[in-house]
């Protein structure tokens, strides 16, 4: 049942800072979060949006360890690139805290201490994996080990990234250590646990009966886990770095980065508004929203609401529209492949161009399932709907205004049934499209957005003002006028898409402020008014540049192989006997030449000692003929003769296969009478 509201709070989740954001969080998380909050501040209502850095958790203590540098000076690093990359590409948080600050310490401190006091945790000893050569605990992502599911080796304490399974450190088989590398041992240890069973049948009435409006990937994910049964959580880890356990006899222990992190929407909101926080967290007419990407939705939708629901004082979320993951150019985004689109690089790569960005992430949302991001639909999105739609309407009904009126705008006469049928579609198109938003549904709002684009540029095409101008001047004021109005409204629609775009146009319609109702509306600005000199709203992408993309993509890829890759495992061990059957020998090319009909093969005539033989090789891809004769290349002298492609090879020549799969031909290294044996 729909609630009244008189704010809402937008809470966008607070990123790792332990690596800069890629295009798979903006498309999950901070786009849609933005244009939500965007579009409520269009209609007027009361909007806080919160973001912040992640700042706490074991992935940020290792690569502190790797680089031989402090935890702090890695989120120093982040924070700073993410928070500047977040700014740059317009999405406008009211506030972008750290976990890391002192108002977050002391609110997540209190929070643990007050649900302490309330005897709301549940204190259990119990053994856990210890490095005696580190003298620590392994928590979670300091142990890796065998998985117990699927077999995977390099599965982590908490989770196996190949088959997703999230595990406890103990359920590893042959755990190691991640600082050492020697075989953990068991030690007993105390925690502090959330007991989620004991809030189970609240968490089950309010989410599957109160919420069943909720997205199906988050109500279906939320339904699976209650029906497996919750259990107690941990919210305490023994390690150095994060807020520590605030209460006597827990020296060595931080509370657990999933406890503290979402109460920093909390300490950010404080940061913010420190007089007036309250109102926006505990005042039943608040509307609290989190957005997500869909790892998120048990720590969103069971465990911070059960911290919640135990304070008792708090808001539970209205709804947590999550979304579904990106993949790029069709696989998995991956921050240690780096096959990732990085925010700071393409803002340096491609400057200006924040709301092709932003347009193409919408347009491809992963909201219902995974989707997929390529660079050549980027350039096509761009060239063909934001260039040829949106674009060149704006640009010809101004252009037509500077050449016909000087750039003022004419007076609107005599509405046709033409002019209202366009007016009626577009109001059709601006209402679906607020509907949409409202339900979270971006990609189908930004559709609507540029159909009312399209309507403009039909409507032009169609009324022909251009030809009209000649025999009825007058009806060319309306055309124009009612073109400038759609101008209008299309700053307003897509304001929460492209802001860049919409400010810009503002600026040449000399428009004051936007709001949502003028939306639709044809009496927007005055006639009389002056419009600035138009200039282009969006321009085309060159095919270099898509291609240096997929280059730099390319060679990621190869680089990423490169450091993966290993030596193929020892063959059977042979005795000296069976070596000695293969007779290998050296030979040097005296001509070499591309088989026909064969892009692989080479065909050799080598001088071996004895006359002379043909030998046939697949390395036609590695090297070109005339580069390999005069050379000097070993090869299997019995082997047995084969046709290849008509020719008869006499042997085998030997060449090394490179990490990348490419062949490399071997030879001595010196000089060899040609027959010598190799042995
Ligand atoms: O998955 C992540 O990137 C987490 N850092 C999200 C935290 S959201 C919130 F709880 F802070
Ligand atoms: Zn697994």
């Amino acid at each position: 049942m729909e609630k009244k509201y008189k704010r809402t709070l937008i809470t966008s989740a607070l990123p790792y800072a332990n690596g800069p954001v890629h295009i798979g969080h903006l498309a999950g998380v901070y786009v849609p979060a933005d244009i939500y909050a965007r579009y409520l501040r269009l209609k007027g209502e009361d909007v806080v949006f919160v973001g912040g850095s992640d700042e706490h958790g074991v992935p940020i203590t290792i690569k502190a360890r790797n680089e031989g540098v402090t935890p702090q000076d890695i989120v120093d690093r982040y924070h700073k690139i993410i928070k500047d990359s977040f700014e740059e590409l317009g999405i406008s948080f009211d506030v972008y805290g750290r976990t890391t600050s002192e108002t977050h310490r002391k609110t997540a401190s209190e929070f643990f201490r007050r649900l302490y006091e309330k005897g709301e945790f549940v204190e259990q000893t119990s053994q856990q994996l210890y490095d005696e050569e580190a003298g620590q605990f392994l928590a979670d992502r300091y142990v890796t080990g065998t998985c117990p599911h699927c077999g995977f080796e390099g599965a982590y304490g908490d989770q196996c990234e190949k088959c997703g399974t999230s595990l406890n450190a103990t359920d590893l088989i042959n755990p190691k250590s991640a600082i050492t590398g020697s075989v953990p041992v068991m030690r007993e240890t105390k925690h502090w646990y959330l007991p989620l069973d004991k809030w189970e049948p609240k968490l089950r009435q309010w989410i599957l009966e109160e919420h069943k409006e909720w997205k199906p990937n988050v109500y279906g994910q939320c339904k699976s886990w209650l029906d497996m049964g919750l259990q107690p959580r941990a919210v305490s880890r023994d390690l150095s770095w994060g807020i520590p356990v605030p209460v006597e006899g827990a020296e060595g222990k931080v509370l657990y980065v999933w406890f503290d992190a979402p109460i920093g929407y909390i300490s950010n909101t404080i940061d913010l508004l420190p007089n007036d926080w309250e109102k926006w967290w505990k005042d039943p007419e608040t509307r609290m929203l989190h957005f997500i990407g869909k790892d998120n939705i048990v720590f969103h939708c069971i465990v911070f609401p059960a911290m919640l629901m135990a304070d008792g004082t708090y808001n539970l979320p209205e709804n947590v529209p999550a979304n579904e993951f990106l993949n790029l150019e069709d696989d998995k985004i991956s921050t240690s492949r780096n096959w990732a689109v990085w925010l700071h690089e393409y803002l340096r790569e491609l400057p200006g161009k924040q709301d092709v960005l932003r347009y193409v992430l919408t347009a491809n949302a992963p909201e219902t399932k995974d989707n997929n991001f390529t660079w050549k639909d980027f350039q096509t999105r761009n060239n063909s709907e934001l260039v040829a739609i949106l674009g060149n309407f704006v640009n010809r009904a101004m252009v037509l205004i500077q050449k016909y009126y000087d750039g003022v705008v004419p007076e609107c006469g005599e509405l046709t049934d033409f002019d209202r049928q366009m007016i009626e579609e577009t109001q059709k198109s601006v209402k679906e499209l607020g509907e949409y938003l409202d339900v979270f549904k971006f990609r189908e709002a930004l559709k609507e957005a540029m159909n009312v684009a399209r309507i403009g540029n039909k409507y032009l095409a169609d009324s022909e003002p251009w030809k009209v101008i000649k025999t009825d001047p007058e009806r060319v004021k309306t055309i124009l006028n009612l073109s400038v109005q759609l101008c209008a409204s299309l700053a307003v629609i897509f304001e929460p898409f492209t802001p860049f775009m919409s400010a810009d146009l503002i600026k040449q319609l000399h428009l004051d402020k936007l709001s949502w109702d003028m939306a639709g509306k044809f009496d927007i600005v005055a006639a009389g008014t002056k419009l600035e000199k138009p200039t282009l709203l969006f321009e085309k992408i060159e095919d270099s540049v898509i291609d240096a993309q997929i280059e730099k993509l390319r060679k990621a890829k190869e680089e990423n192989e490169k450091k993966n890759w290993k030596p193929e495992p020892v063959k059977e061990t042979v005795d000296f006997p069976t070596f000695e059957k293969m007779d290998i020998r050296v030979g040097k090319v005296l001509d070499c030449k591309k088989v026909k009909k064969a892009d692989k093969l080479l065909e050799f005539r080598i001088d071996d000692g004895m006359g002379g033989r043909t030998i046939v090789s697949g390395i036609a891809k590695y090297y070109a003929p005339e580069d390999l004769i005069g050379k000097e290349v070993c090869f299997i002298a019995n082997f047995e003769p084969r046709k290849l492609k008509g020719v008869v090879s006499e042997g085998m020549i030997l060449s090394a296969v490179n990490s990348d799969g490419s062949l490399v031909v071997i030879g001595p290294n010196g000089e060899v009478a040609p027959g010598s044996s190799v042995g």
